[in-house]
């Protein structure tokens, strides 16, 4: 449970309708949501923010008058999920197109049920039995609201959807601050602040997964909020398909936010009696700014979202990353038995808990051009196979991990060559190839057995504790022949779909085995993917600089848990920026931490230096990923300095980073004082690496801490300079 103090209020979660008023109310963490059905019958946004008085009521909801007969009540109406019809100029929720042409949809509430954490309300078109049930799920602790809906069609002939949200969220007027995350291959996660201005700003992926260009999350922030103070609202979506998020100041100044399925290329046929659930799109609201909103999303994912292993399914949290070694940038795709084995022992030395073996011990894998969808090991690599391998892992006290690929074929394999038909593709068209590779239909039932076939026998013929689930590249023609050509763009929810499914019985068949989502980097990260993965690699970049300003941005909505960060070899092969050792740990430390580095070729101070950082690490890891994040200087737009602290939630310890990206004219690191401790208890202070400035207290309160400070060694000066410290209350 989490200590109402720092998360909500003491008050108790409460979800109640008005039926006198016909409102519903939902109470959580420090939010209140309300919403209710209008004179017209529609189901209106009402209020979105800080929790109410208990007695605090709402009269019934009355839609907002037309501005002109060019903006209706209509589309002026905030609405919880608005059909595309009636003249609506804003972002619908629901667009649909019947059997006989008709495209015209208004739902207005039918009935409701109540459950204990939220509602179910169904929603009907005003003629047709096109029926839509609003799901609404508040998390007593954060807060967050879990919402989705599911449409069905009841009618004798089939609707098309052409556009399905899984919720659409209201602001009153005001000036907001939109933040979203953007990048690219090798430069994800960069935090992009913008005014929220009228019109719309669409954040979205149209290639079939989740993308590194954007990320499906979003945070708005009330004029005058920061990184600690004010009022946010944000929101993340659970869908590692093809998804938007529209965020539109309409004519009225109010703010809506849309998001779901892409309606780009959509559609989606129910026929008779069918349903198309929509994905989830989970909503939060902080009084404690940036730094609040991603404290109550990183708790919110520990505690509701990340799968459990075996070993934690009764645990409150899953438990802390493995420290793992990965032998990719060491090897790339030249692995043996003899290498791999001579890595695993330096990497035992240093402390590891898990060994990985990437890319390049399946099929006729030499390079990117062949081998994708043979899922046999390599002989000439592995003459005996895996066993020798993981023994020998297994011998020196450290699991095993491999990584696999199996969304995706190369033509030159033998798979392809048996079944060319099953990738993604429009007969008689180009098959356009990324990085030598098409994209398996996992839609397709044959294809999806065929990937859980081999995983499911890769994974109970060999001691394989974890899987790194690599997809490195986006879709293109995405047409599923199998299929009438009015259904085909169905592949949109069913791949995703398929993909998910794979995950869940793999892990029911293989109740200890842990997965990371990889996608290239970080092009698979989001909600839903998350509760199939233990982890993620946010990027294949991993320069310690880049990492450190690409991990602030992870940080906004995704918690460090799950932020899998390795120290790799200097200078590095991106940028050509040469880092120390200790510089690198400290940058990996901020997250889940591995090696990637080729540990072969380190020292033997290197390898010392190493060690004790991952000891250390061990100590307090809990503390750093599973902690409350407070960013106390951004390392954004070429920050000199930048520094991070976590502490436990139950106060009892905190962890400190600080990092120097460049000091100019001498300038000393500024004072960091330092949050969340108990001001009464009184903390021990101790270096991880670095000094504190000379007459630091050992010993001090939490009181002191915070509002007097900590400072860094007068000599903490340069480029690329690091230092951490952990606090102990006694
Ligand atoms: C992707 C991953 C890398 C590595 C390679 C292997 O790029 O992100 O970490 O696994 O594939 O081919």
């Amino acid at each position: 449970m989490l200590a109402a103090s720092l998360f909500g209020s003491a008050e108790p979660a409460s979800v109640a309708f008005d039926p006198a008023a016909r409102t519903f109310r939902l109470d959580g963490g420090n939010a209140t949501y309300v919403f209710g059905v209008n004179t017209r019958g529609e189901l209106q946004q009402l209020y979105w923010g800080g929790r109410l008085g208990a007695t605090d009521s709402f009269p019934k909801a009355t839609p907002l008058p037309e501005w002109a007969s060019f903006d209706s009540s209509y589309t002026t109406t905030p609405e919880e999920y608005a059909g595309w019809g009636a003249g609506l100029f804003v972002e619908p929720a629901l667009k649909v197109t019947f059997a006989d042409g008709n495209r015209d949809l208004v739902l207005h509430y039918v009935s409701h049920t109540t459950h204990a954490k939220g509602f179910d309300v169904e929603l009907k078109d005003i003629k047709r039995p096109l029926f839509v049930t609003l799901h609404y799920d508040i998390d007593p602790e954060s807060g967050i609201l879990e919402r989705s809906a599911t449409i069905e069609n009841r009618d004798t002939e089939p609707v098309t959807i052409e556009q399905a949200a899984a919720a659409a969220w209201a602001l009153p007027p005001a000036h907001y601050t939109l933040n979203y995350l953007t990048g690219r291959w090798a430069g994800e996660w960069t935090l992009t602040q913008e005014p929220v201005y009228p019109g719309a700003r669409v954040i979205e992926s149209r290639r079939g997964t989740t993308g590194h260009q954007a990320n499906p999350w979003f945070a708005i922030q009330a004029g005058d909020a920061n990184e600690e103070g004010g009022e946010v609202w944000f929101g993340a979506l659970g869908w590692s398909g093809s998804w938007r998020i529209t965020v539109e100041q309409d004519q009225l100044d109010q703010v809506r936010v849309t998001g779901g399925f892409n309606p780009f290329d959509f559609g989606y046929v129910l026929h008779t009696g069918q349903a198309l659930e929509t994905p989830v799109f989970y909503g939060g609201y902080s009084a404690s700014g940036l730094g609040g909103a991603s404290r109550l999303l990183h708790r919110y994912e520990l505690e509701h979202i990340l799968p459990r292993t075996a070993a934690t399914a009764s645990q409150p949290l899953p438990k802390p990353r493995p420290v793992i070694y990965n032998s990719w940038e060491a090897t790339e795709m030249n692995v043996t038995e003899a290498g791999q084995e001579a890595l695993a022992e330096k990497a035992a030395a240093l402390g590891i808990d898990r060994f990985v073996m990437d890319d390049g011990w399946f099929g006729q894998r030499k390079t990117d051009h062949a081998g994708l969808g043979d899922w046999y090991v390599n002989q000439e690599k592995f003459p005996n196979g895996l066993k020798p391998l993981i023994d020998k892992v297994h011998s020196l006290g450290m699991d095993f991990g491999l990584w696999v690929e199996p969304e995706m074929v190369n033509p030159d394999s033998d798979l392809y060559r048996k079944h060319p038909e099953w990738v993604l593709n429009f007969p008689g068209r180009p098959r356009s190839e990324a990085r030598n590779q098409l994209v398996l239909n996992l839609a397709r039932p044959d294809v999806r057995a065929y990937v859980l076939g081999f995983l499911d026998k890769l994974l109970a013929d060999n001691d394989i504790a974890f899987l790194k689930w690599d997809y490195n590249r986006n879709w293109s023609e995405p047409g599923w022949d199998q299929l009438a050509a009015v259904e085909q763009k169905k592949v949109y929810v069913e791949f995703t779909r398929n993909l998910y499914a794979i995950l869940s019985e793999l892990r029911k068949r293989h109740p200890k085995v842990e997965i990371e989502s990889c996608s290239g980097g970080g092009g698979r990260v989001d909600l839903g993917i998350l509760h199939f993965t233990d982890e993620v690699w946010p990027s294949d970049n991993t320069d310690p600089f880049d990492r450190l300003v690409m991990q602030d941005g992870f940080s906004y909505a995704y918690t460090p848990q799950v932020m899998m960060a390795w120290v790799t070899d200097s200078p590095h092969w991106l940028n050509h920026r040469a880092t120390s050792l200790p510089y690198r740990m400290l940058s990996s430390m901020q997250g889940s931490l591995g090696i990637g580095a080729n540990i072969g070729k380190w020292s033997d101070e290197e390898t010392a230096t190493a060690k004790r950082l991952i000891a250390a690490y061990h100590d307090v890891q809990p503390t750093i990923v599973q902690g409350n994040l407070y960013r106390l200087i951004s390392p954004r737009d070429g920050s000199e300095f930048s520094a991070t602290q976590t502490v436990r939630p139950d106060k009892g310890q905190s962890v400190v980073f600080a990092f120097i990206h460049s000091t100019q004219k001498g300038r000393l690191f500024p004072t960091l004082k330092l949050r969340g401790l108990d001001p009464a208890a009184e903390y021990t202070l101790s270096s991880i690496e670095g000094k504190p400035r000379a007459g630091t207290p050992v010993k001090a309160s939490g009181a002191w801490w915070m509002n007097h400070g900590l400072d860094m060694d007068a000599d903490f000066r340069g480029d690329f300079q690091a230092a951490a410290f952990r606090l102990d209350r006694k």
